[in-house]
């Protein structure tokens, strides 16, 4: 039976890492680099691909699944075609939420924020990094930076407790936290 069959797999790897919460660091993005280098080195297959949900006008969530192309001081850049049905939503709701899953860490961040389309010049910069790039521009591509508001780190462990890091943009840097299995985050 498929219920016994999805029952019977096995979930987590045998040897996860440990997230020790007093010992995270107070700026998220050094953490989620962490964590994004550690998924490089472990050579699971695409740690860059990660799940953007957006939502329309009636405030109807759509995800996909999207390349993260860099991260700076302006946030956490995604690109994709201005005629996308992803660009209209952000064109009326700029907000967006980004969802990192590493399988062999049993690792996953949620991040949550606003999306700003960057300029015409980084645009154009990425796209012409694309493995299809044939010379030619186009003009409808887009590089858009998620600038955080929520961070929330999940370190599975085997007792199913899992280690979950909430962080809080404040008017002056970030709060963090832990939060309890039975608590409800932000
Ligand atoms: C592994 C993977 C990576 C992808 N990366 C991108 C990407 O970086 N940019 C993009 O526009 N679409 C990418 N796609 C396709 C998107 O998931 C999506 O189908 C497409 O962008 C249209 O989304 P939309 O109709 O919601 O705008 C990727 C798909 C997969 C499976």
């Amino acid at each position: 039976m498929l219920r016994d069959t999805l029952r019977a797999l096995p979930t987590f790897p045998a040897e996860l890492p440990v997230l020790d919460p007093a010992s995270v660091p107070a700026d998220p993005q050094e953490l989620f680099l962490t964590w994004l280098t550690d998924a490089i080195d472990s050579g699971e297959r695409q740690p860059t691909a990660m799940t953007v949900t957006t939502v329309d006008t009636d405030g109807r969530p759509a995800s996909r699944t999207l390349i993260v192309k860099d991260v700076d001081e302006r946030g956490i850049h995604f690109s994709s075609s201005r005629t996308s049905r992803k660009a209209a939503h952000l064109a009326a709701r700029p907000v967006a939420t980004l969802l990192f899953f590493w399988r062999p860490l049993g690792r996953q961040v949620e991040i949550d924020g606003d999306a700003i389309a960057l300029d015409e010049a980084t645009s154009q910069a990425d796209w012409r990094e694309r493995p299809s790039y044939d010379g030619t521009d186009n003009p409808d591509w887009q590089v858009w930076a998620l600038q955080p508001r929520r961070l929330e780190f999940l370190q599975a462990t085997h007792d199913r407790r899992h280690v979950r890091i909430e962080y809080l943009r404040e008017r002056h840097g970030w709060s963090h936290r832990r939060l309890m299995p039975s608590e409800q985050a932000r």
